[in-house]
């Protein structure tokens, strides 16, 4: 009891505050380093943590880069992180050097969710065997699906039809493309993992988006970065599921829909859709606890590819619908290409890309001006290395700027306009472009490349085949400046789309 007593209390204040310093002492050793990136002086504890803005770090960040050059240093608490600006640093760091700098940093942050040493889902996964046995899995099961016997590509084709039919039911009158665009992408994803697609008045679907969108708000903000950097507070009891209530929501959901999915599963017949190849895998590796099929990490997976394949596709289609309404020039030349190698009435298919360069290059331009994910998904060094000629130690979160390379202002000719001719040769060819990284590079670069890439051609040409869009009458022509919610999303906007 005297420990505690008042004449000892200012002392062991005097001690902990030591502890502290010293304990921040140590964490930032690695910045007397020589040749260790430049950066703001971090606050002791704190770190750089209240000089950036992290509703909206795009603002603070574009000074640090101004002062310190294209690789700078800032300190989260007590974690190194060093950002990279710009093509050559990016690509040297996650092309060149991706042994080294494809792990993530620990996301302490989802162990309340079940995230373990067995299951980490991918998009999270630290760099080792679970994440190599999740990553093979996935691009595997897309590309089975992709060749069964109800292709990906038939769904796609199927989900861009009900799509139109929902937007020929607003009859002409103005509405908002989002939801619709959120609902047809999330049957995508519905139909790879649990085999069916949701109407679209559906209650499920719209609990689900609802979810996501909480889910999305709850990756940023101030909270969010201090349970980031001293996870132990989440061990409070209740905090988690106050910080994350959407989350704990959306894999609730989940849940269920798994469970659904299990009591209906054939085991004598070949697998449906991406849960029962799951299941297949949990059966082989029964005995195997070093394996990372296991029911765990089923719904951390399935999960993950909703959330990473889900609002960054539909981001990208209400781009690229904002896009033409704004450029109705490069509407009509699209809906032109579209007549010629199409027509009216024939189903767009990927094969249809080899004839039509300049729909092509407006979908690669949709992405590059929308970058949607300016600061891509943070990595981690997991040995010391050289970028730039700077040393970056092991265990540093590295911060690649995506959007210094998709507006690299040394490599396109007007990084800031929207200007589909940046994918095209004199003589109207598409051409391909290094700095085109919407989806990363490296190792850990988006696996859901392909599938992307076939939704945005699918809905962009089926939907452009059957409308055309326009900025409603008498309503303000929208701005082209995204807002930043953790992805970049297209202001608010409504449009018209008049069959045609
Ligand atoms: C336009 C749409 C998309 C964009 C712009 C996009 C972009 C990205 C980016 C920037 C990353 C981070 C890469 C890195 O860490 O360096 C990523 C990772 C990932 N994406 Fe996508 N993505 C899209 C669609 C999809 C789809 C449709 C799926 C799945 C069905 C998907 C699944 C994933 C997964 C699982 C990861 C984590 C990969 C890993 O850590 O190994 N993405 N994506
Ligand atoms: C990323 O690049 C953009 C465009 O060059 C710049 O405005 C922004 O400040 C950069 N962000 C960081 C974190 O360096």
């Amino acid at each position: 009891m005297g420990l505690l007593s008042g004449d000892m209390l200012g002392p062991l204040a005097v001690a902990v505050l030591i502890f502290l310093l010293l304990l921040d002492v140590m964490h930032r050793r690695s910045r007397w380093a020589p040749r260790y990136p430049p950066g703001p002086t971090p606050l002791p504890v704190l770190g750089n943590l209240l000089q950036v803005d992290f509703e909206d770090p795009r603002p603070s960040f574009n000074q640090l880069r101004r002062r310190f050059g294209n690789v700078f240093s800032l300190q989260q608490v007590w974690t190194p992180v060093v950002v990279l600006n710009g093509l050559a640093a990016v690509r040297e760091a996650l092309v060149y050097r991706n042994q080294d700098t494809s792990d993530r940093p620990p996301p302490a942050v989802y162990e309340h969710v079940g995230y373990g040493p067995r299951a980490e889902g991918v998009i999270l996964a630290r760099y080792g065997k679970a994440w190599r046995e999740q990553r093979r899995f996935s691009l595997s099961t897309l590309r089975n699906f992709g060749l069964g016997k109800k292709s990906l590509e038939q769904w796609v084709t199927e989900e861009a039809s009900c799509l139109c039919a929902a937007f020929a039911d607003q009859a002409g009158r103005p509405f908002s493309p989002r939801d619709l665009l959120n609902k047809a992408v999330s049957n995508v994803i519905a139909s790879l993992t649990f085999g069916f697609r949701f109407e679209y008045n559906d209650p499920r679907i719209v609990k689900l988006l609802d979810m996501m969108e909480d889910m999305l708000k709850e990756e940023s903000g101030l909270v969010r970065q201090v349970v980031e950097a001293v996870p132990v507070l989440l061990r409070i009891p209740g905090l988690a599921a106050k910080i994350f209530p959407g989350l704990k929501a959306f894999m609730a959901l989940i849940d269920e829909l798994i469970t659904e999915q299990k009591m209906t599963r054939d085991p004598t017949q070949p697998p449906r859709h991406l849960i029962d190849a799951f299941l297949d895998e949990v059966k082989e590796a029964k005995g195997n606890p070093e394996s990372s099929f296991n029911d765990e990490n089923l719904r951390l997976v399935v999960t993950d590819l909703f959330s990473a394949g889900m609002v960054t596709t539909s981001t990208t289609l209400a781009w690229a619908l904002l896009l033409m309404i704004l450029h109705p020039d490069v509407q009509r030349r699209v809906q032109q290409e579209i007549d010629e190698v199409i027509g009216k009435v024939r189903r767009p298919e990927m094969g249809d890309q080899a004839l039509m360069p300049f729909t092509v290059a407006v979908v690669h331009e949709v992405q590059r001006f929308a970058d949607i994910i300016p600061l891509g998904l943070p990595h981690m060094t997991s040995r010391d290395i050289e970028v730039q000629g700077f040393y970056v130690p092991k265990g540093t979160t590295l911060i690649t700027n995506l959007s210094s390379v998709l507006k690299d202002e040394t490599i396109w000719e007007k990084p800031f306009c929207f200007h589909p001719e940046h994918f095209l040769d004199a003589q109207g060819r598409f051409v391909k472009q290094e700095a085109f990284i919407p989806f990363s590079a490296g190792r850990r670069a988006c696996l859901g490349e392909p599938l992307a890439r076939m939704e945005l051609f699918l809905f962009f040409t089926s939907l452009l085949q059957h409308f055309s869009f326009s900025v409603p009458a008498g309503q303000p022509r929208p701005s082209d400046h995204g807002v930043f919610a953790f992805l970049v999303t297209p202001p608010p906007y409504q449009l018209c789309a008049v069959p045609r």
